[in-house]
């Protein structure tokens, strides 16, 4: 019997497709791409296998539209990229009833076909299409998990490396709370090469790159005219490697709270650990007495956005 696992990803677009060729290039799963824009996925699906013979990978990426979600049958995880992306002008707020209907309706469709499957979200608002994701499948809280902190976290590792010049692989970084602008840079956990960051750079600079970390996404949309898809489709690809591969990593992941950090049942960023079920474990982290206000912050700003939703 083969030991590759199988690896849905719904929405082909910018996110969905470059988290499938991250994915392919690993080689350890069969992926199947799905998105309701007839031809599309095949298209991409096809693209990414006639790579594989430059790139050294097995040609095993399936492409099919809205019909076709019978090939997602007994997927190991299933992650969903499909709705809108914010447009300039746009919070991800703003996306929020578009992208319940369509995150409710493809849920449905995975969840039927894979019951054993862990669920991984990117759609946006992110920490509210958790809940619709998780209320939608009924699946345990370890098995609906949302993408954002490891995003948020490598925009500020990026921002540090370039500041101090150091390697980016010594930067150990940490950003907690919702996938919103009240996001928390978690400075007192953050290290170069086991060095705290305060010891290396002024304060003034620390506040800069902190504020710049919150609307790095924002930042983004101005550039591109839409969301960003090279570091997102990395980021949600990371998740998925943790997760089949069993990896008992520790990353910031958006979970579902039942208590820990003082709250709960709201979907919040948190350090997790990610293994073969999913979210194994909410990790604690001592938060400053200013870290916590700001989580504080984020939380309320998280439970307004999840107040709208039909499916919470
Ligand atoms: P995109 O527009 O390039 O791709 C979205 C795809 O979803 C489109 O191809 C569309 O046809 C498809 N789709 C729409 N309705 C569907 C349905 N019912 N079934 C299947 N497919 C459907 O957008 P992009 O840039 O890939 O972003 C996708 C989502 O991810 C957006 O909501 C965006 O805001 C979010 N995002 C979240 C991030 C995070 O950190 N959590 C980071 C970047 C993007
Ligand atoms: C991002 O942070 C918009 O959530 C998307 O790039």
């Amino acid at each position: 019997m083969s030991g590759r696992k199988k690896v849905t990803v719904v929405g082909a677009g910018n996110v969905g497709a470059t988290c499938a060729q991250e994915l392919a290039r690993r080689d350890y799963a069969d992926v199947v791409l799905v998105d309701v824009k007839p031809s599309l996925a095949a298209g991409k699906a096809l693209d990414i296998n006639q790579a594989a013979s430059v790139l050294g990978y097995e040609p095993r990426v399936v492409g099919v539209d809205a019909s076709g979600y019978d090939a997602t049958k007994g997927s190991d995880v299933v992650v969903i990229t499909a709705g809108l992306p914010r447009k300039p002008g746009m919070s991800r707020d703003d996306l929020v009833k578009t992208n319940e209907d369509i995150v409710a309706e493809v849920t449905r469709q995975v969840a039927r076909r894979s019951r054993n499957a862990v669920l991984v979200i990117v759609s946006n608002p992110l920490d509210a299409m958790c809940h619709v994701a998780k209320s939608v499948s009924g699946f345990p809280r370890e098995r609906v998990v949302g993408m954002a902190g490891i995003l948020d976290t490598a925009r500020f590792e990026c921002f540090i490396a370039q500041e101090t010049g150091l390697s980016g692989k010594e930067v150990t970084a940490m950003v907690l709370g919702g996938h919103g602008d009240q996001m928390v840079p978690v400075v007192s956990a953050t290290t170069v090469g086991g060095v705290p960051l305060d010891q290396l750079v002024s304060k003034s600079k620390i506040t800069k790159m902190v504020e710049r970390t919150k609307v790095g996404g924002g930042e983004l949309v101005k550039l591109l005219g839409t969301s960003a898809w090279y570091a997102p489709g990395a980021a949600a690809a990371q998740m998925v490697d943790a997760i089949c591969l069993d990896e008992q990593r520790v990353l910031p992941a958006t979970a579902y709270l039942e208590g820990e950090y003082g709250i709960r049942d709201l979907y919040m960023g948190v350090p997790v650990r990610l293994g073969a079920s999913g979210v194994e474990e909410v990790v604690k982290l001592k938060l400053s007495p200013a870290e916590k206000k700001m989580l504080k912050v984020s939380e309320a700003a998280v439970r307004d956005v999840v107040s709208v939703l039909t499916h919470n």
